[in-house]
């Protein structure tokens, strides 16, 4: 194949053009990037998910029940867990005074994982105690005590107190099967019981943020070079119901003043990652957030009726002013409040989630005829620099109002990814691809058959052409998110995310998918140049960055009938004999369904470097596999 890059033509490129999308699915959320260890720490519950008692167990007899006190932590949190002496031994301890030592433990998120560093916990306490709270790490299934420590109770029957604690344990623990424990001297409780709730234990964060993010899960996320931040779905902006649909100011402020969240993806979640936590994230990862709010649609259909929306529509400006909005305003006040005084960046707004699916052709009918405009309208008012998003896409039969933009999702089989190549080539309106993955084999059946386990190397290939398309017309594409981006290897409602994880920090695998964004991710464009050259088996798209003076070509070599690679000649206008660039080639394994097993630690994913330079002609020469993606670049990455 022979390339011409030309030094002109192209279009300037989106500086964000790839990040995922994050919304808590596959405990992606609570348990996963949300480093809280404690599972059901404050025994939160609706209609849809009962208060339990789930994940706390009792020590030594303790009798552990449920309490809805005529006093509460909070009306956030009104349910707490009682804690009576019930059939507890009694023990004489070192110095011969006789001690009932009783108390509960939890298990965590499938596990925990203890290592030697410092942790951060928290209970809130109500009931006369004179006496020491031993909390502690230990063995699920030996009961090694890994590390523990004393917190002198400051504990009363007239209100709530907060008691704070740091553990940091003498060693490692050999597994995540662990488990997080309080106990206490019954025989100094006043009135037979104590109460508890909000019991919260953290391990460093990422960035050390209060309430963060797990250091593992962020560093992998980051090493892919995302720049693009969806949140906060997906679904579950929607949520199930009108009354439940993801109110961002439910997860806001104090974690004692932020209610259960109906999760729409099987759990219940504490609304502990909320929007602050989610526009730290982006901030400290530099990432562009889009952020979804509610559009007046639920996933069971229902759509909040014209003379209703605008109940909504001031909520979006409410938040967006939370967002951005100077320290001075009524919502910058309360995000200042909270500790960042300067606004944050926010540039993107998308309006609900997929409002062609939930509620069939007649939500997705208001979401054109009155949902989508009135929101446009307001926001474009309020904030005309905001680019407002539509849920929905040209190719879901929608003139998209202007100023506004559109989101596209595509969940496909290797095929349809490749087919996206030249998809845009003809669109004029900006769009996200909010959702991208391949996740169905080709020839399958499709929806009915489920989702790969996991990304698999031909479905990445896939993928690399979608991607391909679309930084060809990077001019309109805002950019590309993953979806969704992870899982626990543990519970899943989706099985094809890009990172899986478990609480063991070990299992986090990078999946093939992983490998080829971030190779995407980590060569930017400032502007792509047209070249001559037809595409079929090998894609590709060329450019240059401005800013590092770097010539780039982005190449994917897909169902090559040909056995031998594919021999290319490329050449930029303005690249000189001897220049040298570097080509990273990533290759699969032999069977086009192989896949990073988290479990045997196998990586099919091969990455070879090799050096090339401009031949006296100013040509670059090499070949390329069948199912490759390769980068070359004649700057530094
Ligand atoms: O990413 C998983 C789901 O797929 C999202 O919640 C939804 O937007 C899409 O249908």
């Amino acid at each position: 194949v022979n390339i011409t890059v030309s030094s002109e033509g192209g279009n300037a490129t989106s500086p964000h053009q790839y990040g995922f999308l994050h919304e808590d699915i596959n405990y992606s959320g609570d348990g996963g990037l949300y480093a809280e260890l404690i599972n059901n720490r404050a025994f939160q519950g609706s209609a849809v998910y009962p208060v339990t008692l789930a994940h706390w167990y009792p020590i030594n007899g303790a009798a552990l029940s449920l309490q809805n006190l005529s006093e509460p932590l909070s009306t956030a949190l009104p349910i707490s867990m009682n804690v009576a002496a019930g059939k507890a031994n009694s023990s004489v301890d070192s110095c011969n005074q006789s001690k009932t030592i009783i108390g509960f433990y939890n298990d965590g998120y499938f596990g925990m994982d203890v290592k030697i560093k410092k942790y951060t916990g928290s209970f809130w306490v109500k009931g006369g105690y004179d006496g020491v709270f031993e909390a502690s790490l230990q063995s699920n299934i030996t009961g090694e005590v890994f590390g523990s420590t004393t917190v002198k109770s400051m504990s009363t029957s007239l209100e709530w107190i907060e008691h704070q604690f740091e553990l940091t344990p003498e060693k490692d623990a050999p597994n995540s099967n662990n488990t997080f424990a309080i106990t206490f001297d019954a025989g100094g409780i006043e009135d037979n019981s104590l109460d508890f709730n909000l019991i919260s234990l953290f391990p460093p964060t990422y960035k050390g943020r209060k309430n963060g993010i797990r250091v593992d899960l962020a560093e992998v996320l980051e090493e892919f070079h995302p720049t693009l931040f969806r949140f906060p779905g997906g679904n579950m902006l929607e949520g199930l119901t009108k009354n439940t649909w993801w109110d961002w100011k439910n997860t806001i402020g104090p974690l004692k003043d932020r209610p259960e969240f109906d999760g729409v993806w099987g759990y219940p979640q504490t609304n502990g990652l909320g929007l602050m936590e989610y526009l730290y994230l982006a901030e400290d990862m530099g990432m562009e957030p889009i952020v979804a709010v509610y559009g007046g649609m639920a996933l069971d259909g229902s759509v909040t009726p014209q003379d209703e929306l605008q109940y909504f529509i001031d909520d979006a400006l409410n938040e967006i002013e939370f967002i951005r909005g100077p320290a001075t305003s009524k919502w910058g006040s309360v995000r200042a409040s909270l500790g960042h005084s300067e606004p944050f960046k926010l540039q993107y707004v998308e309006v609900g989630n997929e409002d062609w699916l939930a509620g069939g052709a007649e939500g997705w009918a208001t979401y054109m005829k009155y949902r989508f405009p009135m929101f446009l309208e307001a926001i474009s008012t309020a904030y005309p620099d905001i680019e407002v998003i539509s849920s929905g896409s040209v190719f879901d039969n929608y003139t998209i109002p202007e100023p506004g933009a559109g989101d596209y999702h595509i969940y496909g089989t290797p095929d349809s990814m490749v087919e996206q190549y030249d998809l845009f080539d003809n669109v004029t309106i900006p769009h996200i691809i909010g959702e991208a993955a391949a996740v169905h084999p080709n020839g399958g059946t499709d929806w009915d058959g489920g989702l790969m386990e996991y990304p698999w190397w031909g479905g990445a290939i896939g993928e690399a052409v979608s991607l391909i398309g679309y930084e060809r017309n990077a001019n309109k594409i805002i950019g590309a998110c993953y979806a969704p981006i992870i899982r626990s290897l543990d519970s899943w409602a989706w099985a094809s995310t890009m990172v899986q994880f478990a609480a063991d920090p070990a299992l986090t695998t990078k999946s093939t998918s992983w490998y080829i964004w971030e190779l995407f991710a980590g060569h930017l464009m400032t502007h792509t140049l047209t070249s001559t050259a037809d595409f079929i088996p090998l894609y590709y798209v060329t450019g240059k960055n401005e800013d590092t003076g770097a010539y780039i070509f982005k190449g994917a070599v897909y169902n090559s009938t040909n056995e031998a690679d594919i021999p290319v000649s490329l050449s930029f206008d303005g690249v000189e004999a001897g220049t040298e660039a570097e080509l990273t080639i990533l290759t699969g394994p032999e069977n086009p369904y192989g896949y990073n097993d988290p479990f045997t630690g196998v990586n099919v994913v091969k990455t070879t470097k090799e050096k090339v330079v401009a031949s006296e002609d100013g040509v670059f020469e090499f070949s390329l596999p069948n199912m490759s993606f390769s980068v070359l670049n004649t700057g530094s990455s």
